[in-house]
């Protein structure tokens, strides 16, 4: 007679079952690699945005206000083709269960249980279905442009006259300038995201509220991010100094697994997002039905 036995559970959902206990609010953590698998070049990997650069310049120079007022039409085009390969893609299977782990939760009257941070600025987990309530897009969202003089912080989408292919390289015309201005004043607009010389600010990037969750999270999920960038910098090192358990999942070391693997309530899965998401977070929903039940 055949026998199924039970397989194994993977390391992490050994560590989840002992340090956390289904309740409180699960923070996620989302960086470039989550993207990774929907083929969205990382920006530090190896076939990253930022070390491949363009014609003349490094892509971390021209991700600034500077190089925005000196050059407007370049940085436009390479924005515009970096959203056309956004559109291009389709989220992943770690997108779509980081959705329904959210939906699970919102279903069950939970939905204060989850919130989702993330530094993407490719739209991908909106479009795998996580709501916008609960998505704090801390650097933006590249389907958006705002007005550059930073009075007006309204965000405005792309006008669809623009198309949503953009090869690398492609200049800006006059009919492209004149779509890129900002439907409340008809000022210069700029892509909604965050530069390398601007700050962290509520009311665009959602920095206080994002602060104020770390204080009541009781599980932090990090994914697919190298740690180089402030705000995320300050929620796992936050999570570390309170004794939050929290989970760092990347194909490769960080200082964010590093934290990881010195917390007593910490844990690094050195692997691929789409692997490990849809096990993990069945296993989180599992445990917050479990501690409702
Ligand atoms: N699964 C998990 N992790 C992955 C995967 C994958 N399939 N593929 C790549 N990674 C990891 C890489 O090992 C790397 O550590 O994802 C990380 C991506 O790091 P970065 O390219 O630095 O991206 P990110 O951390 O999101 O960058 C932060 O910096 O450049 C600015 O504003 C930009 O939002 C961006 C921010």
């Amino acid at each position: 007679m055949l026998m199924l036995m039970p397989s194994a559970s993977p390391a992490y959902l050994t560590w989840l079952a002992s340090a956390w206990d289904g309740r409180g609010l699960v923070l996620i953590l989302t960086g470039a690699g989550v993207s990774a698998e929907s083929g969205i070049p990382t920006f530090r990997g190896e076939e990253g945005y930022w070390r491949i650069g363009s014609r003349n310049y490094f892509p971390e120079e021209l991700a600034t206000r500077a190089a925005f007022e000196r050059m407007p039409d370049h940085i436009w085009g390479w924005y515009l083709y970096r959203r056309s390969v956004c559109r291009a893609a389709e989220p992943n299977t770690a997108h779509r269960a980081i959705a329904q782990l959210e939906q699970r939760l919102t279903a069950a009257g939970r939905a204060e249980q989850f919130l989702l941070v993330t530094q993407n600025v490719d739209g991908l987990h909106l479009r795998a279905g996580n709501s916008l309530e609960r998505t704090y897009q801390i650097h933006g969202n590249i389907d958006y442009m705002r007005p550059f003089h930073d009075r007006d912080a309204r965000i405005f989408p792309l006008p669809q006259a623009l198309g949503e292919t953009w090869e690398r390289g492609q200049p800006i015309g006059a009919a492209e300038r004149a779509l890129l201005v900002a439907p409340s004043d008809g000022s210069p607009a700029r892509p909604h995201v965050l530069w390398f010389d601007e700050a962290y600010d509520e009311e665009r990037f959602r920095f206080e509220s994002t602060l104020r969750a770390i204080e009541r999270a009781t599980l932090v999920i990090v994914v697919g991010t190298s740690g180089s960038t402030n705000l995320p910098t300050q929620v796992v090192t936050r999570a570390f100094r309170r004794g939050i358990p929290f989970v760092v999942i990347n194909r490769e070391p960080s200082p964010f697994s590093e934290l990881a693997e010195r917390a007593e309530h910490g844990h690094y899965i050195e692997a691929a997002a789409g692997e490990t998401l849809p096990s993990l977070l069945d296993a989180v929903a599992a445990a917050s039905d479990h501690e409702r039940t």
